[in-house]
């Protein structure tokens, strides 16, 4: 088959464009609303963009929580969404007034953060302490402005549960990080094949 997404003309139930760009990763994104309230929600517009500066990226359809408390707060931290975690990351995904904390909803405990003040996922193994850097609205390929907006901050700090390293490699297949596909679909990793470069 072939269709195109500005026409929707796939004839499908569902679009399938999430179901090709998969596994998807997904950024846990704690940010701090003006009030204090510690906001978290999953992010499968997500991924490592750039090392040395080390950027992470996550775009946000329309101006969300996240994205407003890291631009007013200037940081944010991207919890590593495991397995075990999968039904805690999804209730956090719950559209919730900004003057209530999805980690509270969600039953999770809070852990400090060590140069940033937003807290981390306390469950989570690995958690990415990140300055914020700037929004991009996203425009289509014809200039006109679309309603995403990529959010770029600079990793500063990294936290790894060292259970999970092992010979100083980390273990993903030990640490289950989950992914996103397409519509409800999740996978996660727990087969890892090295493959040295020739
Ligand atoms: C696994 C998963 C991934 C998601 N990825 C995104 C995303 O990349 N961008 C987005 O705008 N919303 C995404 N959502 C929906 C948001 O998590 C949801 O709108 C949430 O309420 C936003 O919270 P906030 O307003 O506190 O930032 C995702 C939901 C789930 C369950």
């Amino acid at each position: 088959m072939f269709y195109e997404p500005r026409l929707a003309n796939h004839g499908l139930p569902f679009g399938p464009l999430k179901a090709i760009v998969t596994p998807r990763p997904i950024g846990w994104i704690s940010t701090l609303a003006p009030d204090g309230t510690a906001n978290l929600a999953p992010y499968s517009f997500f991924n490592l963009l750039s090392e040395s500066p080390d950027i992470v990226g996550f775009s946000s359809s329309g101006a969300k929580h996240s994205m407003r408390n890291a631009e007013t707060s200037g940081e944010f931290v991207c919890n590593l969404a495991t397995l075990p975690l999968l039904e805690q990351v999804n209730l956090t995904a719950k559209a919730i007034p900004a003057s209530e904390s999805e980690f509270d909803l969600a039953g999770l405990e809070k852990a400090p953060s060590r140069l940033v003040a937003p807290p981390r996922v306390a469950a989570s193994p690995c958690a990415l302490e990140c300055r914020y850097i700037e929004t991009i609205r996203l425009k289509d390929s014809n200039g006109v402005d679309s309603k995403s907006f990529l959010v770029l901050g600079e990793i500063v700090g990294v936290h790894i549960d060292d259970r999970f390293i092992e010979e100083g490699l980390l273990q993903a297949e030990r640490l289950q990080p989950v992914a996103r596909g397409g519509y409800f679909d999740y996978s996660w990793v727990d087969r890892v094949k090295s493959v040295p470069r020739p």
